[in-house]
């Protein structure tokens, strides 16, 4: 029994650990996060509230993320700025 929870709980931990490496909202249409990081690295954004609002507001590309939600633009952020 034990052995089955420890092996769970890894399967948990794997999971949470692949999806750190790309926001499933973002690479639904942006093949990389490299990429993604690249153009929050241009847009010259210090935090995470920076860049929801350049997204939101002040990106050419606005339109294309009003489906995106906010968490995810930080979570994105949060990403980028570990590399
Ligand atoms: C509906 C498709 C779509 C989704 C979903 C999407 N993007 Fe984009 N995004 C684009 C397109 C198209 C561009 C234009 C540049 C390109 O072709 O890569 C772009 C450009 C950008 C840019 C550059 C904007 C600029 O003005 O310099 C950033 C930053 C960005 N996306 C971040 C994100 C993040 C973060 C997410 C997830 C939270 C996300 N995008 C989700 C389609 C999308």
């Amino acid at each position: 029994m034990k052995k089955l929870v420890a092996i769970l709980m890894g399967g948990i931990f794997a999971a949470s650990v692949s999806s750190a490496f790309a926001v499933e909202s973002c690479v639904k249409c942006h093949k990389s996060m490299d990429k993604v990081a690249e153009y929050i690295k241009k847009s010259g954004v210090k935090s995470a509230d920076e860049f929801v609002d350049f997204l939101r507001n002040k990106s050419a590309k606005k339109a294309l993320h009003k489906s995106v939600k906010d968490e995810d633009i930080k979570k994105a952020f949060a990403e980028a700025s570990k590399k």
